[in-house]
């Protein structure tokens, strides 16, 4: 019985987290649930999985180690820099962590892998793309590799033209082709934001410098993500969209049990893929560039990034607004090493800062 405490219960991937424990009784059981305001979602889940906490995020502070004394994995699907507090506090308690929050490697990354290596914690990947990687790797991350080839939906507005894309609102933006998922992810899918924080991300979980890592649009879903090898073969994985997936795979691995049908070839049929249009969506490159930075830059970016994008969901800015806020804030604050939590939301709340500055004037 695999015991989790699973953080962000209430949103996207905590509820498919909440399917796969259903469906498979005897294999898992939740031993805490955090969610971020829902307290009805909260309760529901309470009643039906009987955790011994089940706690709102305003009930957290100072309890990071009662959360997860009795898990066997951390599973962290908190939405945003929330994540990060408590990817470290399962880090430090040296826990196996199952990390969809990607924010957290994102910002904190330097910071939580030597914390992970002080204490001997496992950070598995629930992101579909470096769950893909890792089974091509075999689940080893000393498998030598040669290139890491991540594949992007293209998110609903890849054929658009620039001055398609200037018009777009919201509501076209949540209209995701392949993948139903939260709001931020789902804009960040749009902009490619969210390719760009699976290059940092596969930097820091496997160990690859920034030239060996490269994105390719697939628009079907299918192929997950690929490694290529010395010898020039490529492996990838292929599946139906699906997350529950890659969760479950995170909390047996490298056991697998039943989860989705067989993916059928011949109804697929045609497999596409298509370069990324990095000059009409910088935010691509802003985060690759940030990443490559490193230090503080990254999280610089993605604090600017989350409020440029709650502006943006509220219709106060445009599409093309959300990089142009985020570029911005990167070449006003310098960049500092991450070597503290302190030091990392202090440059989030920089970008932050920088990103109302730039676009409300305050
Ligand atoms: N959805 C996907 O398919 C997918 C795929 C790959 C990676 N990810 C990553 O997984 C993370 C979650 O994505 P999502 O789509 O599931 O987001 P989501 O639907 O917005 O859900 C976010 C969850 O976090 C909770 N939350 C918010 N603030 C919190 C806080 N301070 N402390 C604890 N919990 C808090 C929310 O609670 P309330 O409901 O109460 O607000 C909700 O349960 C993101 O980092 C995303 O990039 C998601």
């Amino acid at each position: 019985m695999v015991n989790v405490a699973l953080i962000g219960c209430t949103g996207s991937i905590g509820r498919q987290t909440a399917e796969v424990v259903r469906r498979h009784p005897t294999e898992f059981r939740f031993s805490a649930l955090v969610a971020g305001s829902d307290g009805a979602g909260l309760a529901a889940m309470q009643r039906e999985f009987s955790p011994a906490l089940a706690l709102l995020a305003r009930d957290c502070a100072g309890r990071e180690g009662e959360l997860f004394a009795d898990c066997d994995v951390a599973l962290i699907a908190t939405g945003g820099f929330a994540g990060l507090s408590y990817t470290l506090a399962a880090v430090r308690a040296g826990k196996k962590v199952a990390l969809a929050n990607k924010e957290s490697l994102v910002c904190g990354g330097e910071l939580v892998l030597r914390e992970a290596a002080r204490t001997g914690a496992e950070i598995v990947p629930v992101d579909s793309e470096h769950s893909a990687l890792f089974q091509a790797l075999s689940f080893r991350r000393d498998t030598p590799f040669k290139t890491l080839i991540l594949t992007a939906s293209g998110g609903p507005f890849y054929h658009c033209s620039r001055e398609e894309l200037a018009r777009m609102t919201a509501q076209d933006a949540l209209k995701h082709p392949t993948w139903n998922m939260g709001a931020k992810i789902t804009i960040d899918s749009a902009t490619l934001l969210n390719k760009g924080y699976e290059v940092i991300e596969a930097h820091h979980l496997y160990g690859a410098p920034y030239e060996r890592i490269s994105a390719v649009v697939h628009p079907e879903s299918i192929v997950h993500s690929l490694v290529e090898f010395e010898d020039g073969t490529q492996m990838a994985q292929l599946a139906y969209p699906d997350m529950r997936l890659p969760i479950q795979l995170a909390l047996t691995y490298p056991r697998r049990l039943p989860c989705l049908p067989s993916l059928r070839l011949t109804e697929v049929r045609a497999l596409h893929f298509l370069p990324m249009r990095e000059a009409d969506f910088p935010c691509f490159t802003l985060a690759v560039e940030a990443g490559r930075a490193g230090g503080t830059l990254p999280a610089v970016l993605n604090g600017a990034g989350e409020v440029a994008v709650q502006a943006f969901l509220a219709g106060s800015i445009s599409f093309p607004a959300i990089a142009e806020t985020m570029k911005d804030a990167l070449e006003r604050i310098p960049r500092a090493a991450a070597d503290s939590f302190e030091a990392v939301a202090e440059a989030d709340r920089a970008g932050r800062a920088a990103a109302n500055s730039y676009i409300y004037g305050k």
